[in-house]
């Protein structure tokens, strides 16, 4: 049976196994070993917790968020006030109003390739029409940004990226910064890794026509809380922003905001321990793929690697199937050639997991 599935992605219904990664979400234990969705396994910050004893608070939030969180947040933002922040369920949602509030349907924006699977999908349901510029591994080429970027009204970067792992070099990210604020694009900095980078410090596009978008879920382990936030010193799109989520999700959790204002409180100690851990097992995933002989860029932030692979759909298919091994297929990314792997779960496990690959590989 030929049946369509009626809806905006029009996703054919059992004839596509491999058609979105929602199929492997929430998938765990049974002796399957996950590399699969980009959910830290490692606890949030104890205090988070501490609060729950004694919380009470159960009405109504504002919408814009809780006035402790926003005031926090403004401090780490040279110049920003608790009135440039938009409290949101996850980046997610941040990135979702975001679109809707700036671009009328039909303008264009500018993503790099490969980028996080929920752009495409996003960007289309808010009918903006995405144009892409290639990379090099996983580096923006200025030249080709440059020739791009000209017909487009936003452009949207995500550095350290998801799914590459790799970050834009600090002098491109600046010219980027520049050219935007001649021609009067607006800049999308998704920054949810921005804790999580190895090789230095992260540097922050800014200025007035930047949008930060940030969340709790990566750097704090709070995905499953949904706090994120967008930050801009526009007001007339932070106004929006406020407008339209008072007629869609309305306040966001404010026990979970409340969760994440403790959050803040932690010591950089925190952060550079959870980074630690990551690169330690960014260089056990590295070595073992490259052991393997899969070609693939080494990462300098998050936790992904985007290796090369022979048939990608078979390999997914094949080493969830026969080997319980869940790995993310490229083409979700933009990405035809390659599977991505998340590499958030401890070492015994990447290491497990390497060795099922080796013998689908062995096998195939
Ligand atoms: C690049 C990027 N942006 C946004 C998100 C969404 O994060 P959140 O859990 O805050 O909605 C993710 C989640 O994986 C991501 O990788």
């Amino acid at each position: 049976m030929n049946i369509k599935k009626q809806g905006f992605f029009n996703f054919p219904v059992g004839q596509d196994k491999l058609q979105s990664p929602s199929m492997f979400i929430g998938i765990q234990g049974n002796g399957y070993i996950s590399f699969g969705s980009g959910q830290p396994d490692l606890p949030p910050p104890e205090r988070v917790f501490n609060i729950l004893p004694t919380y009470r608070q159960f009405k109504y939030g504002l919408i814009q968020g809780q006035l402790n969180l926003r005031k926090v947040l403004a401090k780490q933002y040279k110049g920003a006030t608790a009135e440039n922040f938009v409290v949101t369920n996850g980046a997610s949602e941040a990135l979702d109003l975001v679109f809707r509030a700036i671009a009328k349907p039909g303008d264009k924006i500018l993503v790099h390739k490969p980028y996080y699977y929920s752009y495409a999908p996003l960007i289309k349901t808010n009918y903006l029409e995405p144009v892409y510029t290639e990379t090099v591994k996983g580096k923006i080429e200025f030249d080709d940004f440059d020739n791009k970027v000209r017909d487009c009204k936003v452009v949207l970067i995500n550095s350290p990226s998801n799914p590459t792992g790799r970050i834009q070099e600090i002098n491109t990210l600046k010219k980027i910064e520049k050219l935007c604020a001649d021609l009067d694009i607006i800049i999308i900095s998704d920054e949810v890794y921005k804790d999580l980078i190895y090789e230095r410090e992260n540097y922050m596009l800014h200025g007035p026509h930047v949008v930060t978008i940030n969340s709790f879920s990566k750097t704090f382990a709070m995905c499953g809380f949904r706090v994120g936030y967008l930050y801009s010193n526009d007001k007339r799109i932070v106004d929006e922003v406020v407008e339209i989520k008072t007629h869609s999700s309305m306040n966001t959790n404010i026990m979970a905001q409340e969760m994440a204002f403790e959050a803040l409180k932690v010591s950089g100690d925190y952060i550079k321990n959870q980074v630690n851990i990551w690169k330690e097992r960014r260089n056990v995933i590295y070595e073992g793929l490259q052991k393997l002989g899969l070609e693939l860029w080494k990462p300098e932030g998050a936790f992904y690697v985007l290796p090369k692979i022979k048939n990608p759909r078979d390999a997914v298919w094949n080493l969830f199937k026969k080997h319980k091994v869940i790995t993310y297929l490229g083409e979700w990314f933009g990405a035809s050639e390659r599977i991505r792997l998340s590499y958030a779960l401890d070492i015994d496990k990447i290491n497990e997991g390497l060795e099922r690959i080796k013998k689908y590989l062995g096998n195939e």
